[in-house]
C-alpha cells in the first residue's frame, strides 16, 4: 500500500510523523524511527529560555573565577565558543541528517525576537528539512487581551518565515477563541503547517505529600476529539498542511485523522510507552 503523504511541502514516506520528544535527543533513536518507517522526525524543542539560563551561569562562572585566580580563567572557552545548549542541538540535527533520509524537522520556543530569528537561521543551517515553532505561551497576564496575544503569534511566524527558506509549522494550542480565525490568519502569515495541537503541562496537587506535582501524563486515544474536529473543520480551507498531535495511541487514530483531512499524525506519547519499533506496528495495521 502507498502511504506516501506531502507535509508542508515535504514527500514523506509514511503518514506517521515522531513528534517532539525527549525521544530525539539520541541520534541512534532517529536513525531507529526511519527505520521503523516514520515519515519524518520533529525534534525535541530548543528553547532559548535554557540557553539564556545556560550563558548566564556560564558569565556567571567565568566571573567568579576571574576573581579567584586567573589562570583558572584560561581554562573557559569564550562564552561564543562553549558548548552550551545550541550547539548540543544543532550538533544532533547536523549528524541526524547525516544519517538519515526522512526529513529531520527542528523545533524552537524562542522568548525575544532576536531569539527567533538567529536559533531558526541556526537550525536551517544545522540541515533542518524544515522547523516547527512551538510558541508554549501560557497568557497569564490579566491585563492582555486575546488580539495581543494573537498578534503575537502573526509576528514571530512573519519573522521567522523571514528568517529561513525551509517550511515553517505552528505549534498551537486549542484556545484561541476564534480557532478558525486564527487558522486562516496563520495561513495568511506564511505558515506552511498548522500542528493541532500542542498539549501543554498542566501541574497538580499531591495532596499525600501537600506538592505541587508536574508529573507528567502521556496521552490516550480519548484525547483525539478536539484535533480531529479542529482538522475537520479546517480541511481543504487553508493552504497550510495540517499535522494532527494528540492521542495517537494506535492505527485507528491515524486513520481517523487522515480520515478527517490531517496530511500526516504525530506520536510522543504511544513511543515512549512502547518504543519506537510501534510505528512499525501502526504502519502494518494501516
Ligand atoms: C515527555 C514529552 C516531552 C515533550 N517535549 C516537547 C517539546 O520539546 N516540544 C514540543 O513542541 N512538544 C513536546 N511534547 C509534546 C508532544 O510533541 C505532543 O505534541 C504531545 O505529547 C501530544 O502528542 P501525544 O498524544 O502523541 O503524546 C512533549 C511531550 C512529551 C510526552
Amino acid at each position: 500500500m502507498n502511504l506516501h503523504v506531502n507535509y508542508m511541502g515535504l514527500p514523506l514516506k509514511s503518514p506517521i510523523v515522531v513528534s517532539a520528544s525527549p525521544l530525539s535527543e539520541k541520534v541512534e533513536n532517529i536513525i531507529a524511527m526511519e527505520k521503523a518507517g516514520a515519515g519524518a522526525v520533529v525534534m525535541f524543542s530548543l528553547f532559548e529560555e535554557q540557553i539564556r539560563s545556560e550563558e548566564a551561569i556560564y558569565e556567571e562562572i567565568l566571573e567568579q573565577s576571574a576573581y579567584s585566580s586567573a589562570e583558572a580563567l584560561s581554562y573557559f572557552p569564550s562564552v561564543s565558543e562553549y558548548p552550551v545548549g545550541i550547539d548540543a542541538y544543532l550538533r544532533i540535527i547536523e549528524k541526524a541528517s547525516k544519517e538519515v533520509e526522512i526529513p529531520i524537522i527542528g523545533s524552537l520556543n524562542g522568548i525575544t525576537n532576536s531569539g527567533w530569528i538567529d536559533y531558526a537561521k541556526h537550525i536551517e543551517e544545522a540541515g533542518a528539512k524544515g522547523l516547527e515553532i512551538n510558541v508554549y505561551y501560557i497568557p497569564a497576564d490579566i491585563e492582555m487581551d486575546g488580539r495581543t496575544v494573537e498578534d503575537k503569534y502573526l509576528e514571530i511566524i512573519g519573522l521567522v518565515k523571514k528568517a529561513v527558506s525551509i517550511p515553517v509549522a505552528v505549534k498551537l494550542n486549542p484556545y484561541f477563541s476564534a480557532m478558525a480565525n486564527m487558522a486562516k490568519n496563520l495561513d495568511g502569515a506564511g505558515a506552511d503547517a498548522l500542528v493541532l495541537f500542542n498539549r501543554f503541562y498542566e501541574p497538580d496537587f499531591d495532596i499525600e505529600k501537600m506538592t505541587i506535582s508536574h508529573a507528567l501524563q502521556l496521552s490516550g486515544p480519548g484525547e483525539i476529539r478536539l484535533s480531529l474536529q479542529w482538522i475537520a473543520i479546517l480541511y481543504g480551507r487553508l493552504n497550510a498542511s495540517l499535522a494532527a498531535s494528540t492521542g495517537v495511541s494506535s492505527s485507528r487514530e491515524v486513520i481517523k485523522y487522515i480520515l478527517a483531512g490531517a496530511n500526516c499524525a504525530m506520536t510522543a506519547s504511544a513511543l515512549l510507552k512502547h518504543g519506537i519499533s510501534y510505528i512499525t506496528h501502526m504502519l502494518d495495521e494501516i
